[in-house]
């Protein structure tokens, strides 16, 4: 097959692969599309956390976005860890010169094992400025209790959350429901129009490392392709959790999740 639309990814790297860039890149071309990306931060990381975090300095990050999108215009774009402010002020400036509309913005603070990864002005900036720039932005539930200054324990709670970010000038609030403690994982979708669950079976595991960045890029490749947001959100939705029930059980903490679960090898290359 040829890809299907094309996709810049602005995020940082993880040299464990199960996040970052390298489960955006795995995301995208497992749904069948072109990745691209601008690297924001080297992080030295494996499954057990966070080692150290180099930034890449954010001229270089801008240079990266507008550079390869003058020369290949991405029908999507998804933007991940952005740990400063310049670094923001770099992206937006960017994202403002290559003019794609479609952007899908995953706030990453916190990594899965409590590591903090943005500094709180940078914080400020996502919320003042980013957030109404793009098309969704895909908070975890830690994510949208530091954006709200509200504390989220029902699935309630995290519809009031999602409409104050509303009020912040967000289009498209998805708030993801991992760090709930149900049977069932819901995710919510909130704009003017109203509110949509996404209902997947939660399944027991500790090998969750990276199923934000994979859910971001799974939309922003759908919504690249023309669906809804609504419907790349519920196949989005549904692609995570096939991946998470893969259960690849490799490293000693928060293993990686399997980008293959929707890849079938053409015979001749098994
Ligand atoms: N144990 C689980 N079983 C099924 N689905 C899950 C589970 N944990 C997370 N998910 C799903 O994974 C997606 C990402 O949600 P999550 O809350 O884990 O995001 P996140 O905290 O940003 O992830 P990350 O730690 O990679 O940044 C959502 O669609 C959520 O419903
Ligand atoms: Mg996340």
């Amino acid at each position: 097959m040829k890809p299907k639309s094309k996709i810049l990814i602005i995020a940082g790297s993880d040299s464990s692969g199960g996040a970052g860039i390298q489960a955006d890149i795995k995301t995208v071309t497992a749904l069948g599309s072109y990745a691209m990306t601008a690297i924001t931060a080297i992080t030295s990381q494996n499954t057990t956390g966070v080692k150290s975090i180099l930034s890449v300095n954010a001229k270089e990050i801008l240079n990266q976005i507008v550079f390869t999108c003058k020369d290949i215009k991405p029908d999507a774009i998804k933007i991940g860890m952005l740990h400063s402010s310049e670094v923001i002020k770099s992206v937006i400036t960017g994202i403002t010169k290559i003019k794609v509309s479609k952007i899908i913005l995953d706030p990453v603070m916190v990594a899965k094992g409590g590591q903090r990864l943005i500094d709180n002005k940078a914080i400020g900036l996502l919320k003042k400025h980013l957030v109404k720039k793009v098309s969704l932005i895909t908070p975890n539930i830690p994510e949208a209790e530091i954006f709200t200054k509200t504390k989220i324990k029902t699935t309630s709670d995290m519809i009031n959350a999602a409409n104050l970010m509303l009020s912040y000038g967000a289009k498209n609030v998805l708030i993801k429901g991992g760090h709930l403690n149900n049977k069932i994982v819901s995710d919510i979708l909130v704009n003017k129009k109203g509110i949509k669950i996404f209902k997947n079976k939660k399944i027991s595991t500790i090998n969750t490392h990276g199923t934000g960045c994979t859910l971001s890029s799974a939309i922003a490749t759908y919504f690249s392709c023309g669906k809804t947001l609504k419907k790349s959100c519920e196949l989005g939705t549904k692609y995570v959790n096939s991946a998470i029930g893969s259960n690849l059980n490799y490293g000693k903490g928060h293993g990686p999740i399997n980008h293959l679960s929707s890849v079938v090898i053409k015979k001749k290359f098994r």
